[in-house]
């Protein structure tokens, strides 16, 4: 997505070779105007598929997925990161380790907000490892209830988690992705 990666191009910060910090558009500060294109851009991607709900984790997934519930016209469900067990019947539960950022949490999600008639898109703002997306994957096959596909605002196809997305089957769809970050240099894949 072109005005996508010429945002990164400009306001991107290359920390090291893993990290890119995009705290002035999507983490941090929310550009509005690059959000609404976004929830176009995946709207439209997946406008065949009859989703019922979108489904993103707490924090930055929510501003792109916000977006692209309203296109679609349907639900936005946020799962939430718990620190610890909640030990409730009333909640799918499963733990995500965080590589990136050296944590573990439970992911958490009200049985009320998951069917087994959904069919789900989950959105999230960064593909790195694969396990937070791994986590919702698991939780909704745990409801019996469909996955439609995965949207991702920007994918560093560099780290494992776009193959392990792949060997899944799913429908995964990246507006940006990121080849390498050596250098102090942004290069996209073609
Ligand atoms: P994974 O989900 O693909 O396995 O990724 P990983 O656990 O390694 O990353 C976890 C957190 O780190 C996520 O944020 C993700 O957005 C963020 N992250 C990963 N790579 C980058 C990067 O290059 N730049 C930035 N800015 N963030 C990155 P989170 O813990 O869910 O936090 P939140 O920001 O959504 O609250």
């Amino acid at each position: 997505m072109k005005i996508l990666e010429d945002m990164i191009k400009e306001k991107g910060q290359v920390i090291n070779e893993d990290i890119l910090k995009v705290d002035s558009f999507l983490n941090h500060q929310v550009d509005p105007v690059l959000m609404k294109n976004i929830g176009l851009e995946f709207a439209k991607h997946f406008k065949e598929k009859n989703i019922t709900k979108v489904f993103t984790i707490e924090s930055s997934g929510i501003a792109p997925a916000l977006l692209t519930a309203q296109e679609l016209k349907v639900p936005l469900v946020v799962l939430k990161k718990q620190t610890s067990n909640i030990l409730d019947r009333n909640y799918y539960q499963t733990e995500v380790r965080s590589f990136t950022k050296n944590c573990s949490y439970m992911l958490t999600l009200s049985q009320k907000y998951l069917k087994e008639s959904d069919n789900i898109l989950i959105i999230d703002d960064f593909l790195a490892n694969g396990e937070a997306a791994s986590g919702v994957i698991k939780l909704i096959k745990s409801a019996n209830a469909s996955i439609a596909g995965v949207g991702i605002v920007i994918e560093k196809s560099f780290q494992p988690g776009r193959t392990k997305l792949d060997k899944l089957g799913y429908d995964i769809y990246s507006l940006a992705r990121i080849k390498s970050l050596t250098n102090n240099r942004i290069e996209f894949l073609k």
